[in-house]
């Protein structure tokens, strides 16, 4: 038996002002159907046939409407949080609730909701062997061939590249342009996705072992929760008790029973403009404009409009920008600085 575990709690602040507190990146449309919604039907395409998504709790009309748009969604239990304490408790409190609620060996396939997967058959074929080897105990992360240093993901290490499921054998969190750059150069690393599969047992000893606190912390925000209908409330209070951590830091680069399972499919994370920009099909000259823009002397430009009406774009002189209007802000930044755009979020926190 597989679940879907959905996240679909990050803030998204790098995608502003399209990602708002109140519309945040998964329930963007980006190819054509909401993020979440893809999320789930990737899910589906491996044969799973429960759900949960772990959400805001002011995100709780939106991911019904997802569902309710879908045709053929699947029941979803919701698990709605106060605040985002990311994404280690998040998995703590799913894993708990799955052995409740469906068993400890059911495998769990944890899939963020800020994922571009285009063939999802590519992405079962890909979860087929990561499955076997959940059901054996192992915590599974599924792995993609870096093509750039990028900064901005994790990587994993193995003995060598190669096709087949292997035992990580390293970590590098985020690293520095040197380090990725390193990592690129000896052919041991692949970003690490932020997809998971494990069975919830394996999870939560895992977490027993190598963060005690964390599953303390999610076993009393579970044990406070109420459960209403499809959802599953909690105790802001005691909720909030639970330490901020990723999954990553606090248990998978620790263990020591982690495979990767080599990605077969093309995957990118949209959580900043120049991935969204990557996702798109651009021009001659490298950008990804409206369809019917003029552009003059204009390369590597991502221009993204969300007016009530038409409004003709037109560009001149300008080189990898990204434009993002909509109608009541509007973002200018260059894509090497596209990261810092969260910081224009936290200014805005900070002033109101
Ligand atoms: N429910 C819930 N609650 N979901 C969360 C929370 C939370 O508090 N925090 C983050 N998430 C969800 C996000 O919505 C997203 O789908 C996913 O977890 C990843 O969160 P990010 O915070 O965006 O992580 P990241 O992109 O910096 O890093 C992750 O992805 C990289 C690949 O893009 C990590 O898994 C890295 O290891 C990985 O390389």
């Amino acid at each position: 038996r597989v679940l879907s575990v959905v996240l679909a709690g990050g803030s998204g602040s790098r995608l502003w002002p399209l990602s708002r507190h109140t519309f945040p990146t998964p329930f963007m449309k980006l190819g054509g159907a909401p993020l979440l919604q893809q999320a789930i039907e990737r899910g589906q395409a491996c044969g799973t046939r429960d759900l949960m998504v772990v959400t805001n709790k002011d995100h709780v009309f939106l991911a019904r409407s997802v569902l309710r748009q879908m045709t053929a969604a699947p029941d979803a239990t919701l698990l709605l949080e106060p605040q985002g304490r990311n994404t280690a408790p998040a998995i703590a409190l799913a894993a708990l609730q799955c052995i409740q609620q469906l068993g400890g060996d059911t495998v769990m396939l944890v899939l963020p909701a800020d994922h571009l997967i285009p063939d999802v058959d590519a992405f079962a074929a890909s979860a087929r062997p990561a499955f076997d080897l959940a059901a054996q105990g192992s915590l599974v992360v599924f792995g993609i061939s870096p093509t750039t240093p990028d900064t901005h993901v994790d990587y994993v290490e193995v003995a060598q590249v190669s096709r087949e499921a292997q035992p990580a054998t390293g970590f590098v969190q985020t690293p520095d342009l040197a380090t990725a750059q390193a990592c690129l150069a000896t052919g041991r690393h692949y970003w690490n996705s932020g997809i998971f599969c494990f069975t919830a047992d394996a999870i939560v000893a895992a977490f027993e072992q190598h963060a005690p606190a964390v599953l303390a912390a999610a076993r009393q925000a579970l044990g406070s929760s109420r459960t209403a209908g499809d959802a599953i409330e909690f105790d802001a209070a005691t909720f909030g008790l639970q330490p901020d951590v990723g999954l990553d830091e606090a248990v998978i680069a620790k263990a020591n029973n982690v495979q990767l399972v080599p990605a077969s499919f093309g995957w990118s994370d949209v959580g900043s403009w120049p991935a969204v920009a990557n996702a798109h099909a651009s021009d001659a000259s490298g950008n990804t404009l409206p369809a019917d823009a003029i552009s003059i002397d204009t390369t590597g430009t991502h221009v993204h409009i969300e007016s009530h009406g038409p409004k003709l774009v037109a560009t001149v002189g300008i080189h990898d920008l990204v434009i993002v209007d909509t109608p009541d802000a509007l973002l200018v930044a260059h894509k090497d600085s596209a990261q810092k755009v969260q910081d224009v979020v936290q200014d805005l926190r900070a002033r109101s």
